[in-house]
């Protein structure tokens, strides 16, 4: 059945023949993701990825005014006005946007191009190869798999995933397949002394002493998913990546050249713009928690793409403990923020708190902030 639109889609996913439960187990257990489904030679998707709403509008429906900021980060250590002025953008961007993007941050182009070809090659090696790798199992410390919530979520997202950590519990670099590990290995070490960077440069934006979320331990953590979104056959039927926050403190986001990554801004999808050399940097829930919203998480997706594949590495910062769960560790609005005018809006909640909740919740649209807020 060709589908031509949104009622025939309804349709096609009410069919009470249609076993999804199974579906998705038979796709699971093939052990290599939506890939393998494109080396078996499929030529429609299976109803799993439909997404429910017909995605028509798709790329650059947006022709309006708006543009992720760019951010340039060259001179900021050495010369004050430029500091200044990097702070101040940083600022605006995570009031207005949740997300910015920077270049001249210091990670030479080698390092980052070099990490989407060792992610590449990970995806794209021999099937019988990737499958050892193929877990849901918490414990391991990396993961092969498709859609961490696939059994959860009520459509699946048209993407594969590699998952490692890098700190404070890192994984050992001889269990990091050997057809990205030194890339991977090199590329971690530089992001975590960016997002110790960043992370300054945030607290400067909020008004406070650039240790200070170093100090409350933002950084601490990290754990990076390198993921593949392969060339689609019915892109307009599913979502590389549905409409999501961030569960973390920050991610700092590398893709590719092939754009995809929209963001939600006054109620529009703006396409964020492959730059060769930057990085996506977006605000997390949980920095929006103890910034009492002042900073704010926002909504974002992926795009489906018939043509090339698409390698983006997403960087998380949030804590977790050695058993790779949310640490205990507790956190609320920053009291150096709030005042007589601006009250506190989330209660205190631990990092294992808000993620066991994040992760439990389907992605449903909905914002996981929703359950802490006073
Ligand atoms: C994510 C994410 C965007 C991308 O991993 O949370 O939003 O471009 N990724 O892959
Ligand atoms: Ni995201």
């Amino acid at each position: 059945m060709v589908i031509k639109n949104s009622s025939e889609l309804d349709a096609a996913s009410a069919d009470s023949n249609y076993d999804r439960e199974a579906e998705v187990k038979a796709f699971d257990e093939s052990k290599t993701g939506v890939k393998g489904l494109l080396e078996s030679g499929v030529t429609k998707i299976p109803r799993m990825f439909y997404s429910g709403e017909l995605n028509l509008t798709k790329r650059s429906e947006n022709n309006s005014n708006f543009t992720i900021p760019i951010v340039d980060l060259a001179g900021i250590h050495s010369n004050s006005d430029l500091h200044i002025e990097a702070v101040e953008k940083i600022g605006s961007a995570c009031q207005e946007w949740g997300f910015f993007q920077v270049i001249n941050h210091g990670i030479p182009n080698n390092v980052l191009d070099e990490m989407i070809n060792g992610i590449r090659r990970f995806h794209e090696q021999d099937s019988e190869v990737r499958k050892q790798f193929y877990s849901r199992d918490k414990k391991k410390k990396v993961n092969y798999y498709s859609n961490l919530n696939l059994f959860k979520n009520n459509t699946a997202n048209w993407r594969d995933t590699i998952g490692f950590l890098v700190a404070p519990h890192p994984t050992k670099p001889e269990d990091i397949p050997e057809v990205c590990r030194d890339i991977a290995v090199e590329y971690s070490k530089k992001i975590r002394e960016m997002g110790h960077t960043i992370f300054e440069l945030l607290s400067e934006a909020l008004g406070l002493n650039p240790s200070y979320l170093n100090e409350l331990a933002c950084a601490e953590g990290t754990s990076v998913v390198g993921h593949y979104y392969p060339p689609c056959p019915e892109p307009e039927l599913t979502m590389g990546a549905s409409k999501h926050t961030d569960a973390a403190f920050m991610t700092i986001l590398l893709q590719d050249e092939l754009g995809g990554l929209q963001v939600l801004h006054d109620n529009q999808w703006v396409d964020v713009p492959p730059v060769h050399g930057a990085l996506v940097i977006n605000i997390g829930d949980l920095l929006q928690l103890i910034t009492n919203d002042k900073f704010i998480s926002v909504f974002h997706r992926v795009l489906a793409s018939q043509t090339d594949p698409r390698i983006s590495i997403a960087s998380f910062f949030i804590n977790y403990d050695d058993k790779a769960e949310g640490t205990s560790r507790v956190y609320g609005p920053i009291k150096e923020l709030l005042s007589e005018e601006n009250k506190p809006l989330y209660k205190d909640t631990s990092v294992k708190e808000f993620s066991t909740h994040y992760f439990s919740k389907a992605i449903d649209g909905d914002s996981s902030l929703q359950a802490f807020r006073l």
